[in-house]
């Protein structure tokens, strides 16, 4: 039987955002975005967190990671 080791960061990966909540979880029904193009933050760093506030930037100049935002868009 094969082992698979489960290997948490320290800390986790969110520093911040909305701690008090068990699992932090977002729902967007896809009908009701207005503009053609929507930026969803994945870096957990944004200020108007679900939303991308371009903070991934810095955090990638920071850390050397590579993340960016889900874009969502309508066409
Ligand atoms: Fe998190 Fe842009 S701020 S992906």
């Amino acid at each position: 039987r094969r082992m698979v080791a489960v290997v948490r960061a320290e800390g986790g990966i969110n520093p911040q955002i909305r701690k008090d909540e068990a699992k932090v979880v977002d729902s967007v029904l896809v009908s009701d975005l207005s503009k053609p193009l929507t930026a969803y933050c994945r870096c957990w760093r944004s200020g108007t967190f679900p939303l991308c506030d371009g903070s991934h930037v810095k955090h990638n100049k920071e850390t050397g990671d590579n993340v960016g935002p889900l874009l969502l868009k309508t066409k």
